[in-house]
């Protein structure tokens, strides 16, 4: 599938049921490594991301398993003892999911973002050090439904300009 990017930002949905043909890993590792190129301060690269194994994910419970996602990936974010560098650690991480989704996207797969990850329980199932930042828990499949996309609110409202 080729897609211009635009396109890929207005048909990449949120996909809550995945098909149960596997994904092959080494093409999540190069949408993953695609998303390397996304903007961070100071290049402090501060992704970093876990295969959750099925045990594991087991243990998390999630109430739709991931959608039967073939596979599910921890996202985080490396955490700083200066407040400004953590939070721009975080968007820049925020910025590679979105990198990650859009080539994930772009090749005709599918992805979920949960936020679960963050609660303190499911942080110590996963084993998150103290200092990360969790960003998101992703399930990666190929998408079985592809939901409508939800009405966007005009940017026109979103708009100030000064002087
Ligand atoms: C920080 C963040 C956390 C999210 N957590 C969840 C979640 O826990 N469960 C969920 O179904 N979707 C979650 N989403 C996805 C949004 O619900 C979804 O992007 C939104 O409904 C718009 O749908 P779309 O992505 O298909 O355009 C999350 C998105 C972000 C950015």
């Amino acid at each position: 599938m080729t897609m211009n990017t635009i396109e890929a930002i207005k048909t990449r949905r949120n996909i809550k049921q995945f098909k149960a043909d596997p994904i092959d890993k080494s093409k999540v590792i190069s949408w993953l490594e695609a998303a390397t190129f996304s903007p961070n301060h100071r290049m402090t690269e501060p992704w970093r991301i876990t295969f959750v194994g099925p045990e594991t994910r087991a243990k998390l419970n999630h109430k739709t398993d991931f959608g039967g996602a073939p596979l599910v990936l921890l996202l985080t974010s490396q955490g700083s003892a200066m407040p400004i560098e953590q939070e721009e650690n975080a968007y820049a991480t925020a910025c590679f999911a979105q990198s990650f989704m859009l080539a994930a996207h772009s090749e005709g797969a599918g992805t979920f973002w949960s936020s679960m990850a963050a609660a303190p329980r499911m942080r110590e199932i996963l084993g998150v050090p103290e200092a990360e930042v969790v960003i998101g828990i992703f399930g990666v499949g190929y998408p079985q439904e592809v939901p409508p996309a939800k009405d966007r609110i005009s940017i026109e409202s979103k708009l100030t300009e000064l002087p």
